[in-house]
């Protein structure tokens, strides 16, 4: 076990049945992770901002079985329909955390979940449907251990849904979270994220986040696969160096409410994300026509109103529009009267930053 802090106690009474319901919602990095280690260890640290309504709702029906089972039993359900396609993903997350949750294979599940953004709108679901399903995880964990204080049911709930994906662990607190280890911020660690332990500037509050949906389609090239083409690729090295440096500046940024700095950082880290992908072997574009019209329409905004509106992109081609709670209603404006003409179907999503996780 390579991290015994998180070892479950031993107990000889397991809660017989129940059902724990959670919402956890998605996030966007502010600087991006893209690169990691085995087991789903980052190469570099990166901060995000926690969303607020794109979140993924979970409900975990437990049932004691008579003795410990070879395999894991559990049915799943998403939207109300049975999803056998997913279940390989949750498979798999259950057998790397089987050694800190043995509870795991001594019950039947039944997971139901649903996400409150359109299926397959180009939003991962990973990291509000892996986030929310660790958290409900550990509902069931703290019925046999009661005492675990609230940091440390955090921390795990991070821990766990790391696990099942890197960028999910972000997800179980907010309003802005550190994952990896970084030496100018205390306590942050490769294998959980914390929230950001500094006082963020009033700038910052209620941030505003409109989720562009550019283009709907399936991604051709899997976040999985991107990570891995990190490994041989040329400019990894720098790429990482370049990422601490970063959230150097941007911990600066966020207690100080430099928004002109926050605008250059957010943005280089978004097309540098992009610039790694077009620069692997074989190379690959995420982004569409579309996304560069946007950005150029942004950029031209800003021009010429002095707004401090900026973008940010996740791994795919839509555009996460970043600005002030201050300007919400101008910039909402400029963005219904500009960009909505290049989303698909004319979708987007109003989102804001939030606080984590939820029992419900
Ligand atoms: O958590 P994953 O494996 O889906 O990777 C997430 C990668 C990015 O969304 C592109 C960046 C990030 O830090 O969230």
């Amino acid at each position: 076990m390579d991290y015994p802090e998180f070892a479950s106690p031993v107990v000889s009474k397991l809660p017989e049945e129940g059902i724990i319901t959670c919402t956890s919602p998605s996030n966007i990095a502010l600087v991006k992770y893209w690169g990691k280690r085995p087991i789903q260890l980052p190469q570099n640290a990166s901060i995000s901002f926690t969303l607020d309504s794109c979140k993924t709702t979970t409900s975990l029906t437990y049932k004691k079985q008579g003795g410990i089972k070879e395999d894991f039993d559990f049915n799943l359900f998403f939207e109300g329909e049975p999803k056998p396609d997913f279940k390989p993903k949750i498979r798999s997350f259950f057998e790397r955390i089987q050694e800190y949750l043995p509870l795991l294979n001594q019950y039947t599940f039944t997971i139901e979940t649903s996400n409150t953004f359109p299926h397959s709108s180009g939003i991962a679901s990973s990291a509000s449907g892996m986030s929310a399903l660790a958290y409900c995880l550990m509902q069931l964990e703290k019925k046999i251990n009661p005492d675990i204080s609230n940091s440390e049911y955090l921390q795990k709930s991070s821990f766990l849904a790391r696990l099942g994906s890197g960028s999910a662990c972000r997800s179980i607190e907010g309003p802005v979270t550190v994952w990896g280890e970084h030496p100018d911020i205390n306590g942050s660690s490769d294998a959980y994220a914390i929230p950001f332990p500094f006082p963020v500037h009033q700038n910052f509050d209620e941030y505003q986040d409109t989720i562009l949906l550019i283009d709907k389609g399936e991604k051709q090239v899997s976040s999985t696969v991107g990570h891995n083409l990190m490994y041989d690729h040329p400019f990894a090295a720098k790429r990482f160096e370049q990422a601490t440096a970063n959230v150097s500046k941007l911990k600066e940024i966020l207690i100080s409410g430099d928004l002109d700095a926050f605008i250059q950082v957010v943005e280089s880290e978004a097309l540098t994300l992009h610039a790694m992908m077009m620069t692997s072997l074989p190379y690959f574009i995420l982004m569409k026509p579309n996304t560069l019209s946007v950005i150029h329409k942004i950029w031209e905004y800003r021009e010429t109103t002095g707004s401090k509106v900026c973008f940010t992109l996740d791994a795919g081609a839509n555009v996460h529009v970043l600005y002030p709670n201050t300007e919400k209603n101008q910039v909402l404006d400029f963005i219904i009267n500009e960009l909505v003409a290049y989303c698909q179907n004319g979708q987007y999503i109003c989102d804001k930053i939030g606080l984590g996780a939820k029992i419900v």
